[in-house]
Formats: structure tokens, sequence, C-alpha cells
């Protein structure tokens, strides 16, 4: 089975993500670095609204700002490569371990891009220029969430390697296996 490193590549490659995205992105960034913490704002207000999500940040929304801020900041940053996708798995174990539903993650990611399309078609002039600028984000965004989405199926493998003493490659077969059946 692949890497999550590996699966990362490939859907770069699947999602046509390339250097014309890495270039729009970076052209972005003093837009983002401007108006992006009224998405962070945003963010945390959402968050402190729903039960769930509520407890989890409850007296430490400042710190926790400060971090959406440089993920933000890494978005527009134009470097993709094996740093990024590192940083991005880490943020996802972070989310994990705090016992996070990775649905919340999913669901949240909504409010980002809303805000973001806003944002950029009010400080982008050409149209043309800002949907493209868009698009490049919205493959971004999503290979986030698919990372993200690594860390929670990594770790669910981890849990039931160490729960059943079975071997992770066994695993992955009578997973696939089990697929097959279907
Ligand atoms: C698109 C969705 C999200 C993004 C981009 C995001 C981003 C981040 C980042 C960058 C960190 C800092 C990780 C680190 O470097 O230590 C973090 C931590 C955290 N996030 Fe999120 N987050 C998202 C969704 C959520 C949701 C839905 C919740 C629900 C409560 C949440 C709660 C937390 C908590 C509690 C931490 C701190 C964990 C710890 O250090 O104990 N996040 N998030």
């Amino acid at each position: 089975m692949s890497t999550p490193a590996e699966i990362y590549d490939e859907l770069k490659g699947f999602l046509d993500f390339g250097e014309p995205d890495a270039v729009r992105l970076r052209a972005l960034a003093p837009v983002f670095a401007k108006h992006g913490s009224t998405i962070t704002d945003d963010f945390y207000v959402v968050l402190g609204k729903n039960a769930e999500t509520a407890k989890l940040i409850e007296g430490r929304v400042d710190a926790l700002k400060a971090t959406h801020a440089r993920w933000m900041a890494e978005l527009f940053a134009g470097d993709y490569g094996e740093g990024y996708f590192n940083g991005r798995m880490r943020i996802g174990m972070v989310h994990v371990k705090v016992g996070l539903s990775p649905y919340y993650v999913e669901a949240t990611m909504t409010h980002i891009r809303n805000a973001a399309e806003r944002i950029i078609h009010q400080n982008v002039a050409d149209r043309g220029e800002a949907t493209a600028s868009y698009n490049s984000l919205l493959k971004l965004l999503d290979l986030d969430l698919m990372v993200i989405n690594l860390a929670y199926q990594e770790e669910r493998l981890d849990l039931l390697t160490k729960v059943t003493g079975m071997k992770r490659g066994l695993l992955e077969n009578l997973i696939k296996q089990g697929q097959k059946k279907k």
C-alpha cells in the first residue's frame, strides 16, 4: 500500500496541482496577509457555537488563532513539497489526538472556502484571474483535507495494529480483501 507521502504526491497529480497554481497562490499572499484574520476570527466563532467543538477550544482561542494564521500563511507560501506535506500531516495528527471527529474538520472547511471566495473577488480586480486563483486555492484546501483524512486513517490502522497484535501489512490486505468481497 502507498505511504501517505506517496498518496499526497499522487493526489497533486490527480488534481493537476502544479507550478501555475503555486504562482497564483503566492500572488495571493499579500491579500490574505491583510484580510485573512477575518476568516480566522469567523472560524472560531463557528467552532464556539457547537457544543462538541466549543469544549475543545475553550480557554485557548487566542493561541489557536495564532496557529490558524500560520496555517493560512503557509497556504500562500508557494512551496507544497515534502515539508508542506509533513506539516499538514502533523496538523492532522494534532486533531486526531484531541479526539475531534474528522467530519468537523471536513465541514468547517466550507466556511474557509466561502470566506476566501469573497476575499479574492473583492481584492483581485481581473475576474478571470480571480476565478483562476480561487480554483488553485480550492485544490490546495482539498489537498489539505485529504492529508488530514490520511492522518485519521493512519491513526486507525495503528490502533488496530496495537489492539489486534496483527502486522500492518496483514491488516491492509484484510481490508482490501473485504472490499473485494462487497
Ligand atoms: C479546516 C479545518 C481546520 C484547520 C485548517 C485547523 C488548523 C489547525 C492548526 C494549524 C492547528 C495547530 C496545530 C499545531 O501546530 O499544533 C490546530 C490545532 C487545533 N485545532 Fe484545528 N483546524 C481545523 C479544524 C478544527 C476543528 C473543526 C476543531 C474543533 C474544535 C479544531 C480544534 C483544534 C484544537 C483543539 C487544536 C489544538 C490541539 C492541541 O494542540 O491540543 N480544529 N488546528
